[in-house]
């Protein structure tokens, strides 16, 4: 089968057309490689103690979060993404020349336009092959993966960043206790690659805009939607979380005829540690069995599955060959899950 990028004949002049053609060896995609970014600067509980009225108890017991990392002044989410996009290809043994399609999953890009798939592919220097965000909010991830996997089994990408970033501190309200102590900063990403046998055995996504209220944030060009911060019904959305998660993971095993035990590992979204083992505890997933970062990272949004994952990789947690579900849900509602045999 002959690959030819869509695109070949479109790119301006000095983009190379003719090394993007390609044969495929197979119709499944696989994670080539992970990576990850998070900023230098980490602002713990007891930091927040003296920046707002909070304790380090109370965020721990009701989030089980510890610390976060906070983008240094300047740095934008595509700085991490970068950072995290060139960890992931050299885990993958790639050159970021080498990279033919990008979907990059935030929801606090560096501009309006260009998107942030497009200032990376620049900073790449993959320059004429598809790139464009996708504004899912926490499960930005999620949708960035099944997409570029779509893409990849369909012969149109052979090598495909899946990316997760955001610079979620530039959202936050820090006078607002209720959400200033949840959320940090940081990039995840993955290569994906054609594969003779399947890596991402299926993918999920789901979306309903009816509950638009309960977490949104501003600051679009409706100016009638004043408020340009994070705003959160957390009990409300803390329930519907639970709920959504348990039935996204049922969903992905009975597409896949797959039981629980079955599961080497669970990645789920680092928003809240009683989320998490609500949501195992309904499944009856033992904990040992979850990946979890929230503690360190707090909640990255469209990082957070790709942050959880590169760590549990790198960690040797997560080995080649296992069976794993991702997850996430956001800000719509959004949320989606895929089995990925590792
Ligand atoms: N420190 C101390 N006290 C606080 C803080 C704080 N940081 N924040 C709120 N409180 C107080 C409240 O004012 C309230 O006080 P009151 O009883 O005197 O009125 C009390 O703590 C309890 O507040 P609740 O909001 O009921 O606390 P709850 O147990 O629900 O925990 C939390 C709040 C952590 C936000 C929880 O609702 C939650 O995790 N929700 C899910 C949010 C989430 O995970 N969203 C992410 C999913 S989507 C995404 O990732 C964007």
């Amino acid at each position: 089968m002959i690959y030819c990028s869509p695109h070949a004949e479109l790119g301006p002049s000095g983009v190379a057309d003719s090394s993007r053609q390609k044969s495929l060896p197979g119709i499944f995609s696989r994670i080539a490689g992970t990576g990850s970014y998070l900023p230098e600067k980490i602002l713990t509980n007891f930091d927040l103690e003296k920046m707002m009225e909070t304790s380090d108890q109370w965020i721990r017991d009701r989030t089980g979060i510890e610390r976060r990392h906070i983008a240094a002044d300047g740095q934008t989410t595509v700085d991490m993404a970068e950072r995290a996009a060139r960890a992931a290809l050299d885990a993958a043994g790639l050159a970021p020349g080498d990279v033919d399609f990008i979907a990059f999953g935030t929801t606090t890009p560096d501009m309006l336009f260009p998107n942030c798939g497009v200032l990376l592919q620049a900073r790449l220097g993959c320059r004429g092959v598809p790139a464009f965000s996708v504004e899912t909010a926490c499960s930005g991830f999620m949708y960035a993966l099944s997409i570029a996997d779509k893409f990849v089994r369909a012969g149109e990408a052979r090598r495909a960043l899946a990316i997760g970033a955001e610079t979620l501190s530039r959202i936050v309200d820090w006078n607002d206790r209720s959400t200033a102590v949840l959320f940090g900063d940081g990039a995840g990403a993955v290569v994906l690659e054609p594969a003779d046998a399947p890596g991402i055995l299926s993918t999920h996504l789901h979306a309903d805009g009816t509950y638009k209220d309960l977490l949104y944030c501003g600051g679009g060009t409706d100016l009638s939607k004043t408020r340009r911060t994070i705003a959160m019904s957390g009990n409300e959305v803390f329930k519907i979380a639970v709920g959504t998660l348990c039935k996204a993971i049922k969903e992905t095993l009975a597409a896949n005829g797959l039981d629980r035990s079955a599961i080497d590992w669970l990645v789920p979204h680092q928003a809240n540690l009683r989320i998490i083992q609500a949501t195992a505890r309904r499944l009856d997933l033992p904990m040992e069995r979850v990946i979890t970062t929230v503690q360190d990272h707090g909640n990255t949004s469209a990082a957070s599955v790709p942050l959880a994952l590169d760590a549990a990789v790198r960690s040797g947690k997560i080995k080649r060959g296992q069976l794993l579900v991702l997850e996430a849900f956001g800000g719509g509602f959004t949320w989606g899950s895929a089995l990925v045999r590792y």
